[in-house]
């Protein structure tokens, strides 16, 4: 199996187009509507994007549609807008009150079917239960969840007041949370006791008292109880969430908040330093899921979509509630693991609901295909009709897979590209119009002024590799970095001022499909998640035994990439097994599981410029090929190299 960049070819010739069946029930039935319809929203964004504001329910409308002295944006500027309302009560007044709005599984099989009517009620309580401990507009609201109906509750039910909420993903560590606290403010946490995941629950409401200890600003903890087990409840400061909505109406005006209103702080990882709180806000970003769920997903009334995200993280927040939800759709979803009980829950649950849209990510791909098709083979996927990708490149093995054993060769796949920052999709295939060639996210969606520039600026030719750019605010786009704007201008406006850098490589073909090459910066792909190379430093450094620390990612089969730590021990401690494997605990203790190095090698010294600046280059060279053929002139003891060479065996690109 070929990894993501390195080997993808971009001028193979397989091209799969939109069969006409498909094509003709589209919205964008050809690439002629398509760049017909592009170039008006490239020469006219704002006409196109008040259009699709225009099906959103506003409480007061909009004087202006765009307020753009860069990087600021204001969208949809003196309109008022309640995201609740519109995910939630605009369907539960009208012939969708009773269509569900969640089909929700849990691991250990239990079932629950929440219909708009219903989801109204639960969202109006929880918003009431916010109300009466205290919560204002702009409070934040950390929320610690497993996969639930409820967690998706209580991120509406936020919206609705106008809180701001800040999911955590549940398989983040105690410190995670106490940082996110700190930088956040929050003064109130959403948890449960626990979540099921592989068959044994996952305690969550342990992991939040462990950060309380640490951080005293929290006045409240609203726990669910989902898996019973035994929790400590601190009777001053924590209360149960059935004990909380069972005092409450289940009525609740959602009143309309400035279009620029805060929606949500969500934390990723960067280059340096500890995770930046990505700002959002509110009559845009729900402009822009909802438009692209419309148009990338061609969503319908009686489509069963199931994006297989977690809430805690950008595609969860986009693409499982606010995005199907405005547009009154029909999801599943999914408490825990892909292979509980073995790999064939997902299409056990595809023929049972009968599933039409399937959103996953490649490394979950990849570990289909290696658990074999046999799980495939013994379900019914025949209601499937259209297949989505998200979170890294596709690589064209996995691509042709999904299409065939999945897909049946009939659902075209949508390979979308963006990131927490971009709030919605940005580059994707039109599942009715483009044709896709596997590996590449295609061509920019409307109103997205997208171009690969050289390091001077330049638009790059077809064929070469240079930084993604858009030229152009969108309506979803991040407003700043939690409480930080000048870190917010510099980090994304500062190449090409104006212009939003994305830090990914990238190149277009002769065809102008866009080819994501990958990060370039210090941040690595896990599985589709972002990891800074410098935080997972930061955590073993915490460690008494370590001095210093340098990491880097490899390509990896299954993850995309994986992480290699380089690690020199303080005097007095001694290398061995024992201590490699607290190590690799202690970093997912401290960030969490899917942080933990997979090689971790003791380096009595790290290669180093004379100016004291780890080469992690050189590094990352070794791991892949065994040797470093570079020039290692620049080194301090270029003998470091030498004696790391003796210690690896090389990981060459899968
Ligand atoms: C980074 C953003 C977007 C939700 C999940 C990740 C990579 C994402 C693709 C794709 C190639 C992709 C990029 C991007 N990425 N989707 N379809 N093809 N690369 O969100 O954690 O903010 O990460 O994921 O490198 O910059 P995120």
């Amino acid at each position: 199996m070929s990894t993501q960049k390195s080997s993808f070819n971009h001028n193979q010739d397989v091209v799969h187009k939109p069969s006409k069946t498909f094509s003709s029930k589209a919205r964008i039935s050809s690439m002629a509507a398509y760049k017909k319809l592009y170039k008006q929203s490239i020469e006219q964004p704002e006409k196109f994007w008040a259009r699709e504001a225009e099906e959103l329910v506003w409480q007061k409308p909009w004087s202006k549609v765009l307020d753009w002295k860069a990087p600021n944006a204001k969208w949809f500027e003196g309109g008022k807008i309640n995201v609740c309302e519109n995910c939630v009560d605009r369907h539960a007044v009208g012939p969708r009150k009773n269509k569900a709005a969640i089909i929700w599984e849990g691991e250990p099989g239990d079932k629950r079917v929440i219909t708009y009517g219903q989801l109204q009620k639960d969202v109006c309580r929880f918003a009431n239960v916010l109300q009466k401990n205290g919560v204002k507009a702009k409070d934040r609201v950390l929320i610690y969840m497993p996969m639930v109906p409820e967690a998706a509750v209580a991120m509406l039910a936020c919206a609705r007041i106008g809180a701001v909420h800040n999911v955590v993903f549940g398989g983040f560590a105690a410190e995670a949370i106490v940082d996110r606290l700190q930088d956040s403010g929050a003064s109130i946490i959403i948890t449960a006791d626990g979540g099921w995941r592989r068959g044994k629950v996952v305690a969550l409401k342990p992991v939040v008292d462990e950060a309380l200890a640490r951080y005293d600003q929290v006045s409240r903890v609203i726990v669910l109880k989902r898996c019973g087990n035994e929790i400590a409840m601190d009777a001053a400061r924590d209360a149960w969430w059935h004990d909380e909505v069972a005092t409450v109406p289940s009525k609740h005006v959602a009143k309309g908040f400035d279009s620029e209103h805060p929606l949500f702080v969500l934390y990723t990882s960067g280059s340096t330093g500890k995770p930046k709180g990505i700002l959002h806000t509110s009559g845009g970003y729900l402009t822009g899921t909802y438009s692209t769920c419309k148009y990338i997903f061609d969503m319908r009334d009686d489509d069963v979509y199931w994006c297989t995200a977690d809430v805690g993280w950008i595609t969860g927040h986009s693409y499982i509630v606010y995005g199907p939800l405005a547009n009154g759709a029909t999801q599943v979803m999914y408490e825990g693991a892909p292979n509980a009980p073995d790999f064939g829950r997902f299409w056990k649950m595809v023929e049972e609901y009968g599933v039409t849209i399937f959103y996953t990510a490649p490394t979950a791909i990849r570990a289909f295909i290696k658990a074999g098709d046999q799980f495939p083979n013994a379900y019914d996927l025949s209601s499937l009709r259209l297949l989505g990708s998200v979170g890294e490149p596709i690589n064209p093995e996995a691509w042709n897979w999904y299409h065939q054993k999945i897909g049946g060769g009939r659902c075209p796949i949508v390979d979308t590209w963006w990131q927490t920052e971009t709030g919605a999709i940005l580059i994707s295939p039109l599942p009715g119009a483009t044709p896709c060639k596997p590996g590449t996210a295609t061509l920019p969606f409307f109103g997205v002024d997208a171009v690969i520039l050289d390091d001077a600026g330049k638009k790059c030719k077809a064929g070469q590799d240079g930084r993604l750019v858009i030229r152009k605010p969108w309506p979803s786009m991040i407003r700043s970095i939690y409480g930080d704007k000048e870190r917010y201008k510099s980090t994304y406006w500062s190449d090409y001022p104006g212009f939003y850098t994305a830090g990914d490589g990238a190149r277009r073909d002769k065809d102008g499909n866009f080819w994501i090459i990958g990060r370039l910066d210090d941040v690595l792909n896990v599985s589709g998640h972002r990891l800074g190379t410098a935080e997972i430093e930061s955590a073993l450094v915490s460690h008494p035994a370590v001095a210093e620390a340098a990491v880097i990612g490899r390509p990896d089969e299954m993850k995309g990439q994986a992480v290699a730590a380089f690690v020199t021990l303080k005097a007095g401690f001694e290398e061995s097994e024992a201590l490699c494997a607290e190590l690799r605990n202690h970093v997912g203790k401290v960030i969490g599981a899917i942080a933990k190095p997979d090689d971790l090698y003791f380096a009595p010294g790290l290669p180093k410029t004379r100016s004291g600046k780890i080469m992690r280059r050189l590094l990352k060279e070794l791991v892949c090929t065994g040797k470093v053929t570079g020039n290692v002139t620049t080194l301090e003891d270029p003998s470091i190299i030498e004696n790391l060479q003796r210690k690896i065996a090389p990981h060459p690109a899968p």
